[in-house]
Formats: C-alpha cells, sequence, structure tokens
C-alpha cells in the first residue's frame, strides 16, 4: 500500500543530498508496503521553486534517477531549513507510470505538491468543480485533487495560513487519506493530516524533548462568525470556520528540531523513537520549526492533547541481517517471536496465563452469545486455526469470518457478540470496516494486533498486542503464529476455573514450553524443503491437503504459495476430496498431504489412500519416526510430535519455506511479490 516519507529540518544544517538520501532511505523502509512507483519533492536550489523526480518501478530506479539529476555542487550546500516530500504508490487510480506517480501537484509551477495514501472516494465532483474553474488535469488520480483545490483555495483567500488552507480541503473530501503538502509559497513549512490512513510524525532533538504531549488546538464552533469567502459551487458547498489559537494552544517548540511524517513507525526507527500516531480529522503543522496540532471541532470526549509516545522497537528488527529477504529472517525468527508473543503471559512455573490487555473483559467475554473471529488473507487463517480449540475451551459457539464477506452480508451482530478482529498491521481497511459496524451495534470489540497505535488497538475495547515484531516481508510468517498462540493463550484463559478441562489445559502449556525448540527443529528441515522446491517450482499448480487442526495450514500453505511464487495453489480439505477435488488427482499434478497422529489420523489415510490409488504421488508432512505413513510415498517431511491444537504451528512452518524456496528459483521478488501489499488501507 502506499507510503508516506516526508522530512522537515529546521536550523539543523543539512545540504540537499542529504535530504534526498534521508528520503530514499525512508522510502526503503516503506518498500516492504508495496508499490509500483516513487517520487519525490525537494526545494530547488534555484530560489523559490520545488523540483520533482518520479519514476515507475523500484525505489533503485528513483535513486539513480535522483542520481542523474540532481548531480550539481549546490546540492552539496547546507541549508539551515528544508522540506522534503516522498511517496511509494501502489496503483488505485490510474495506471503506475511517472505522471501517476506521487507527489501530484497544483500546476505547472510545483505551487503545491502532495503525497496521498488512501483513496478520494469523491474526486469526481471535486475535479470537476475544478476543471470548470479552469484547472487542467494531467494524472489519473484522484490525488491531483487535492493539490489544486488546496491552489484553488490559496488563490480565494490569500491571507489563509498553510495549516488554514489543508484544514478547508480535508473538509472536501470524502473516502480515506493519509497526506503530506509542502508548498513553495509557504517555505519550510509541512502540513499533514490523516483519515483513515496512517500517518506518525517523529521528532528528533538535540537535548531531551521539552513536553511529551502536544495540546491539541480546536477550532471555534461553527456559529463563530464566518472567514471565509462563500463559495457557493464548492464541491460541497458548507462554509468552513477558520480556526484560531486558543489560549491553551502550547505547541512543540525547540530551537533545533528535525520532523519525519510516515506511514509507520519503521520508517523513522533509526532517526527518533519519539513519534505521534496523528488521529483522524488531526491537522499536523510545522511552521518556523513550531509543530501544532489541529481540529475542526471538539467534541465531549476528545482528548486535550496528542501524547509522544516512545517506540520500543529497535532499529536491528527491521534489518535483514544475513539474511537475503526479510521474508526468509522472518521465517527463521519463530522460535524467538512465539516466546516474545508468550511473554509475561504465559507463566509456565505456575500453569497460570494473564492476559493484561482484557483481563478486566474475562467476565463480560464469558457471558457472551458468541465469539466471531475476523480478519483478512493470512490472519483469517490463524482464526480457521484456532477455532476448533477456541470451541472446546470456551464452550461458546465461534464464528470464523472475512471481513470482506462479513461486511457485504450485513451480518447480524448483536449487543452480547465479542468480536475479535485479527490484523498483523492493524490497519486493513476491510477489518477495520467490520469493527467499526460490530462496534455501532454494541458488541464487545477485542483487537488482536501486531501494530502498537495502529487503528484497530485504538478502537478495540481491549485487545492483545502479538507482540511477533515488525514483519516487513508482505507475505505474513511470524505474525501468523503469534496470532495462533494468542488466540490459544485467550482460549486457557477462558476454561481456567473449568475443572473438567484442566488436564487438557495443561498438557497444552507444556507444549507452549517446548515451541521454539520444535519450531528450531523444524527449521532444520529447510534443506529437505530447498530440494523439494527443486522439484516443484516449474509445476502450474499444487494441492495442499489435510484436515482438523491442520486445515489452516493448507489455506495458508496455499496463500503463501500463490503469493509468492505466482503459481496456482490450492488448500483442499482432505473430508471434501471425494466430492470433487480427487477429478485433479493424477500421476502429474502436485500433492503436499498433512498426515498427523491425531484424532483425524485414521480419515487422513483414507484421503491418502484415495489419492495414491489414482497414481498420485503426495509429499507428506508426517510426524517424526511414523514409519507406516512415510510407506505411502516417497517423499516426505518428518515434523517433531506436539499436542494436536499446536500442529498447525509447525505444519505450516516447511510451506512456508517451501513457497519462499519456489519464489526463490522462479525468480520472484520474494518481500515485494507483484500487485500485492503488506497493508491494503483500501476496502
Ligand atoms: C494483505 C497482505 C496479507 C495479509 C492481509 C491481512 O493482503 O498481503 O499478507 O494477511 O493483508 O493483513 P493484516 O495486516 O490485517 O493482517
Amino acid at each position: 500500500m502506499c507510503g508516506i516519507f516526508a522530512y522537515l529540518n529546521y536550523l539543523t544544517p543539512k545540504s540537499r543530498h542529504e535530504v534526498l538520501d534521508l528520503l530514499l532511505n525512508g522510502l526503503k523502509r516503506l518498500e516492504y508496503r508495496g508499490y509500483d512507483s516513487t517520487g519525490v519533492a525537494i526545494d530547488s536550489p534555484q530560489a523559490n521553486d520545488i523540483v520533482m523526480v518520479k519514476r515507475c518501478g523500484k525505489v533503485k530506479v528513483l535513486e539513480d534517477a535522483i542520481a542523474e539529476h540532481f548531480s550539481g555542487k549546490e546540492y552539496d550546500e547546507p541549508v539551515m531549513t528544508h522540506v522534503g516530500i516522498a511517496h511509494t504508490r501502489w496503483a488505485t487510480h490510474g495506471v503506475p507510470c511517472e505522471t501517476n506517480s506521487h507527489p501530484q501537484r497544483s500546476d505547472d509551477e510545483n505551487s503545491f505538491v502532495v503525497v496521498h495514501n488512501g483513496i478520494v472516494t469523491n474526486y469526481k465532483d471535486v475535479k470537476t468543480f475544478l476543471e470548470k474553474r479552469g484547472y487542467i488535469f494531467e494524472s489519473d488520480t484522484d490525488t491531483e485533487v487535492i493539490a489544486k483545490l488546496v491552489h484553488h483555495l490559496w488563490k480565494k483567500h490569500p491571507g489563509y495560513s498553510f495549516r488554514e488552507l489543508v484544514e478547508q480541503v480535508i473538509q472536501q473530501l470524502e473516502g480515506a487519506f493519509a497526506i503530506a503538502i509542502k508548498s513553495k509559497h509557504f517555505p519550510g513549512e509541512c502540513v499533514a493530516s490523516r483519515r483513515g490512513s496512517p500517518l506518525l510524525v517523529g521528532i528528533k532533538t538535540k537535548t531531551r524533548l521539552s513536553t511529551d504531549h502536544i495540546p491539541i488546538l480546536y477550532g471555534k464552533d461553527e456559529k463563530s462568525p464566518q472567514t471565509c469567502e462563500k463559495d457557493t459551487e464548492a464541491p460541497k458547498t458548507k462554509v468552513l470556520p477558520r480556526t484560531e489559537s486558543t489560549s491553551e494552544f502550547m505547541p512543540l517548540e525547540e530551537k533545533e528540531v528535525e520532523y519525519f511524517f510516515a506511514s509507520d513507525a519503521s520508517a523513522v526507527i533509526e532517526h527518533t523513537n519519539r513519534v505521534i500516531y496523528l488521529e483522524d480529522d488531526d491537522v499536523a503543522a510545522v511552521r518556523d520549526g513550531t509543530l501544532s496540532i489541529h481540529r475542526l471541532k471538539k467534541c465531549l470526549d476528545d482528548p486535550h492533547a496528542r501524547e509522544i509516545t516512545t517506540l520500543k522497537m529497535e532499529i536491528q528488527q527491521i534489518m535483514k541481517g544475513n539474511y537475503d529477504y526479510f521474508m526468509l529472517k522472518e521465517i527463521f525468527e519463530q522460535p524467538e517471536s512465539v516466546v516474545n508473543t508468550m511473554r509475561g503471559r504465559v507463566r509456565f512455573d505456575s500453569k497460570s496465563i494473564v492476559l493484561g490487555g482484557i483481563k478486566d473483559f474475562i467476565p463480560e467475554i464469558k457471558r457472551c452469545r458468541r465469539l466471531m473471529l475476523i480478519g483478512c488473507g493470512t490472519s483469517y487463517h490463524s482464526a480457521v486455526a484456532t477455532r476448533q480449540l477456541l470451541e472446546e475451551l470456551t464452550e461458546l459457539p465461534v464464528m470464523v469470518e472475512l471481513a470482506s464477506d462479513f461486511l457485504d452480508r450485513n451480518t447480524p451482530i448483536f449487543r452480547d457478540d465479542v468480536c475479535f478482529f485479527i490484523s498483523q498491521s492493524g490497519e486493513t481497511a476491510d477489518s477495520l470496516m467490520a469493527l467499526r459496524y460490530c462496534k455501532q451495534r454494541g458488541a464487545l470489540i477485542v483487537g488482536i494486533t501486531n501494530t502498537v497505535g495502529s487503528s484497530i488497538c485504538r478502537e478495540s475495547h481491549c485487545g492483545v498486542h502479538i507482540n511477533a515484531g515488525p514483519e516487513i516481508g508482505v507475505a505474513s510468517t511470524k505474525a501468523y503464529t503469534s496470532q495462533f498462540i494468542s488466540l490459544v493463550m485467550f482460549a486457557l484463559v477462558m476454561s481456567e476455573d473449568r475443572l473438567s478441562l484442566q488436564q487438557r489445559r495443561l498438557e497444552i502449556i507444556q507444549a507452549l514450553y517446548e515451541l521454539p525448540d520444535r519450531i528450531r527443529q523444524v527449521l532444520k528441515l529447510d534443506i529437505q524443503v530447498q530440494e523439494l522446491a527443486k522439484d516443484l517450482f516449474q509445476h502450474k499448480s499444487l494441492l495442499i491437503m489435510g484436515r482438523g487442526y491442520n486445515f489452516a495450514t493448507c489455506l495458508e500453505g496455499a496463500l503463501k504459495v500463490k503469493e509468492l511464487t505466482y503459481m496456482h495453489s490450492e488448500g483442499i480439505m482432505a473430508g471434501e476430496l471425494k466430492h470433487g477435488p480427487l477429478a485433479l488427482i493424477d500421476d502429474r499434478m502436485p500433492v503436499m498431504m498433512i498426515v498427523l497422529r491425531d484424532p483425524v489420523y485414521i480419515k487422513c489415510i483414507n484421503a491418502l489412500q484415495q489419492v495414491t490409488s489414482r497414481k498420485g504421488c503426495p509429499i507428506i508432512i508426517c510426524e517424526e519416526g511414523d514409519e507406516e505413513t512415510k510407506s505411502y510415498s516417497s517423499r516426505s517431511l518428518e515434523i517433531p510430535r506436539t499436542v494436536d491444537c499446536l500442529q498447525g504451528i509447525l505444519t505450516v512452518i516447511p510451506m512456508q519455506l517451501l513457497s519462499y524456496h519456489i519464489a526463490v528459483l522462479r525468480g520472484c521478488d520474494v518481500d515485494c511479490p507483484r500487485n500485492l501489499a503488506k497493508s491494503v488501507t483500501v476496502e
């Protein structure tokens, strides 16, 4: 999904080359979100001008273009104050090309340039309005209307500040956005805002920050005297008041300061760990080195200030280390990431579990009518993987839903429902929309996310941070296993006082204790998996079959293969084999089958026999030392034994590795698969 990175240095001398390096580096950190084109805008050494460079393709292409474009000595001279904005675009309106890349501009003179993440749904109305006023559009993007609308308002209201202009503009926009804007008419200033798409401000100062929060400046109420000229043909005819400083206004004033505006924390962590997560409709403006946050209207429960958060993330966590790809690093991090998910929660000595983020809500959850687990992609699969255990340990009906389908169906939701929203990023638009839908209907909202400060975190009543650490590879791996464990821990909490379930709980807690070692054992299969990938990478299709606790691995394995290798792959419920998929089986169709010694073992063996008797030669994932099962095929992967409900964590790892190796052999971009985005912030 699009990535925004903007950098403002105030009284901190930096050459334009240094600024460009910072911008490019910021974009590299956002690459994982998925994108197809890039661009930057900086001040030109020629007074009062803005230069932009945009390119289709990777950040590296932009870097080469920048090296060529900005080669003069003047780019080495330090400037005391400067604003640069940069962007990675994931096409929604208009094909990936230079003209459609961001920054988008207001006019030939680059008066206002904007980078945007999200979709402006009423852009056609705004465009028509502006076209009638002589604006000529050059791109197919929805974003261009933002730049041109600021310009239009600036011409009409020459006395407005930059921040006031942006405030007027966002009132006219519908849909979702995060924006950062720069203007040659307001040098040294940057204004940013968000609604529905994430945006944060990083703050770097030489000395310790003088405050840990930024007061919010609210606009006058709408009945105050109108100071803006009425524009009856504006796309929305509402005339808006300007905002003015109130007595409580104490913006952040630092002598020498650098600000970073970014779509996520991984882009700023190497510069500063002090950030403010903006909320919907916040307008953050920097002028004369001073940051202030404004809102047009104050609602009853609105806070007085935005807190400056200290990020816990370490820079090493977002570096590739010795691995060729982030995805591989993240697969191999799983012995540690599962421990981080359990840290401080599973007490192995007392065999008890405490989930601090939901503990106060447990009595309410126990009284609910049903549990609903809602997510998209891999996060949805973590719900499929744990449903059976949740049903067993909570003795409640558990529904598992894809967020998009859930919304399409206008699913009935009741006040006594408990709805879990599972999302690595915490920003997935479909999941967020479904969350708001359930919240409006009075359900209790539990967020299961990996991103502290994300929209799903903030909008949930309570939740569990999965603490898997930053996940950069577009294809989710360690977040899946950590989501899985978070839901298992929840099931254990829910069954704490059920006497009849104590033996089962102890067995699971012991297996959780042993899990990191078991994962390490599975990771040793890497060489063997790589050999299997050599057999498979030229095929067109791969079927993955299993049932019970391992059905989710089939779905997740097939998703990984599709995402990374562009090969067709399907996760098949082994019980459904004879109802259709068996027709696909012959001696050439690649098949993987998960056959473990659990309650559905005999049924899995039946499916295995159905496949082999049609000349199928499946690759079997089975338990270590299970000679009988292995004898059905010449190729198998043996995984260590664990409790049935955690098998899915061990069986998914060979599938993660397999998709990785097939992708490498097919020459695919492992960390940024084509057409995909890490965080899908559009519906
Ligand atoms: C995108 C990603 C998937 C991910 C899904 C849900 O489609 O490519 O890997 O599983 O979004 O993302 P979330 O952040 O909500 O878990």
